[in-house]
């Protein structure tokens, strides 16, 4: 019976849905811009595209399960043999769901079941099971081609929650929802609101323009007042997938390759998540990181890179440090307190000093 009504309720919303996209209420706003999924030159069957009103799976009657209630148009396995009925003349919806099944993935093909209709996030709740979907990121009915985050809710780096038709620029705001404050968060990951904090000693550009004057490695067109986003970093390993942390080869679903073990040689492929924006040359040639120690040899990047075989994530944070200029945040299964049970970096003008104990070398004594 509760079923039943559940239907009659959603037909009529159906209808008085499509009589308002009628009178273009919904349109008001942007007056010239209509959402991709409710053009029609775009997806020729408008709500029916993904909803049938008797027949729906799923708590919102879409066509298909709700995890895979976008592949019919945005799946290349399954695209073709729909094209002709669903998706416009000249239309080519990107396909999402090869990255999606990647090794390194949002886990939307096994996780969309705990997506609620209507939730609010961040969890609060430490039991709730994790969860993404395509329709956390993206609202199907609002998304245009300027703006795919259009029409959802987001929480900003200083925490709090706010409903605006957000911009691409502010990505983050999304991620937040999920990779922030959430009590369910991971014990393996980090608090990723908290590690953009443009309060912090140091910090990638997400948020703000970075605090260093210069950073001779940068490759251009990037300069100290760019900007970066998440997804300059993170997305599929493929660069001609479409856009967005979907999935990757790369763990944690990463454009391009970066290691984190010890003790191997040097490559450009090793640590291409980084020289892709940092130029190799500069760094290898200790451009910044140059210092000497008591006899007189140099240990700057070279030296612990290629040399000492360190991997960058030895002594760097990829996204933030609130402690410690120059995003360092040193790896505590490889860096542990020197014999003065010190563990520190210190970084006063020009002079660099670091407290630690690191492939058996006493630092700062
Ligand atoms: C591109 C796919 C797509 C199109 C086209 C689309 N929808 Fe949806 N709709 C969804 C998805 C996905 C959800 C579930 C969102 C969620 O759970 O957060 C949804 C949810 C809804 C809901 C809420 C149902 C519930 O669970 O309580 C209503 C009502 C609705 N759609 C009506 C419409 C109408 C009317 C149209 C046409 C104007 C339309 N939709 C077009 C994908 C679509
Ligand atoms: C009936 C086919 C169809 C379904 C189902 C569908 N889409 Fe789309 N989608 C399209 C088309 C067509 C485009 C525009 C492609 C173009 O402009 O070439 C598009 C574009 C997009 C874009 C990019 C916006 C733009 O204008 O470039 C996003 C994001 C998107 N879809 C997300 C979703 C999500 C999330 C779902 C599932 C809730 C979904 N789509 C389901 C047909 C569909
Ligand atoms: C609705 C929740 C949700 C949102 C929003 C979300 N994520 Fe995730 N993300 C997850 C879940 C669930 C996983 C699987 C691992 C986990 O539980 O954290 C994940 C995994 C990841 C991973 C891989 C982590 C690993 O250790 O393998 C990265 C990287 C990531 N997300 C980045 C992002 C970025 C960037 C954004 C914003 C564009 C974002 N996420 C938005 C839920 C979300
Ligand atoms: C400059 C490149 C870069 C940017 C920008 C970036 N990341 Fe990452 N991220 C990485 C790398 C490299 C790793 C893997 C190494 C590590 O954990 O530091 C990673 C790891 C992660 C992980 C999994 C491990 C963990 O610490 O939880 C998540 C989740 C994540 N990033 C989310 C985000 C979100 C959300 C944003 C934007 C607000 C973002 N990243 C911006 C490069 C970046
Ligand atoms: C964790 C958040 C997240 C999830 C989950 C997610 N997306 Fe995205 N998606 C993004 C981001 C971020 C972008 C990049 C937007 C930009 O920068 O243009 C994007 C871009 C897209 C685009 C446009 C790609 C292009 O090259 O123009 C499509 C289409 C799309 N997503 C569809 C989907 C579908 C379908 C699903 C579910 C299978 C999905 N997304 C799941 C975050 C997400
Ligand atoms: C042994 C610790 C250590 C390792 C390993 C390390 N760095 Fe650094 N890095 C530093 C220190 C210390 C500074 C600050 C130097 C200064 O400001 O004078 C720095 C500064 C930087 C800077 C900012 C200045 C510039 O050169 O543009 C970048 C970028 C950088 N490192 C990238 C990397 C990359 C990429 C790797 C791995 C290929 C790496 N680092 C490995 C310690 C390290
Ligand atoms: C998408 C481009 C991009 C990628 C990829 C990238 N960086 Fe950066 N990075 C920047 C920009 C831009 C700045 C300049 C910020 C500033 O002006 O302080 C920067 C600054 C830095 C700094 C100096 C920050 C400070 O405040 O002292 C370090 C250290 C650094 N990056 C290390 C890395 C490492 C390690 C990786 C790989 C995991 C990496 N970067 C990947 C764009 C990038």
């Amino acid at each position: 019976m509760e079923a039943c009504l559940k239907k009659i309720f959603f037909i009529t919303a159906i209808i008085l849905f499509f009589f308002a996209f009628s009178l273009s209420i919904f349109r008001a706003d942007a007056l010239s811009i209509v959402p991709t999924h409710a053009d029609r030159t775009k997806v020729k069957k408008g709500c029916g595209g993904c909803h049938i009103p008797h027949k729906g799976k799923g708590p919102s009657l879409l066509e298909k399960e709700r995890e895979m209630s976008c592949a019919k148009c945005h799946d290349a396995v399954i695209e073709k043999k729909v094209k002709t009925d669903d998706i416009g003349d000249g239309k080519n919806p990107k396909d999402v769901y090869t990255s999606i099944r990647k090794s390194s993935n949002h886990p939307v093909l096994t996780t969309t079941k705990y997506h609620k209709f209507g939730e609010v996030l961040p969890e609060t709740d430490i039991t709730t099971p994790r969860h993404a979907a395509c329709f956390d990121c993206h609202n199907a009915h609002v998304l245009t081609t300027d703006d795919k985050f259009k029409g959802l809710e987001g929480v900003t780096v200083a925490g709090s929650k706010k409903i605006k038709r957000m911009k691409i620029s502010n990505e983050s705001e999304i991620c937040y929802k999920c990779h922030g404050d959430s009590a369910n968060l991971p014990a393996n990951q980090k608090n990723k609101r908290l590690e953009f904090l443009p309060a912090n000693a140091s910090y990638h550009p997400v948020e703000d323009v970075g605090k260093r004057t210069t950073v001779p490695s940068l490759r251009k067109p990037l300069t100290i007042s760019s900007t970066i986003t998440c997804s300059d970093c993170h997305g599929d390993d493929d660069q001609q997938a479409a856009k967005g942390p979907h999935g990757s080869n790369f763990a944690p679903i990463l454009r391009y390759n970066y290691a984190t073990d010890d003790n191997q040689p040097e490559s450009y492929y090793r640590y291409e998540s980084c020289y892709r924006c940092h130029d190799r040359n500069s760094i290898l040639a200790d451009e910044s990181f140059k210092v000497t120690n008591s006899s007189a040899q140099l240990r700057g990047h070279n030296y612990h890179i290629v040399t000492a075989k360190t991997s960058c994530y030895a002594c760097h944070n990829s996204h933030g440090s609130a402690r410690y200029k120059d995003l360092i945040d040193f790896d505590k299964t490889i860096v542990v307190p020197n014999q003065n049970g010190r563990l520190d970096y210190v970084h006063e003008g020009n002079v660099i000093t670091c407290y630690l104990k690191c492939h058996n070398k006493q630092h700062g004594l």
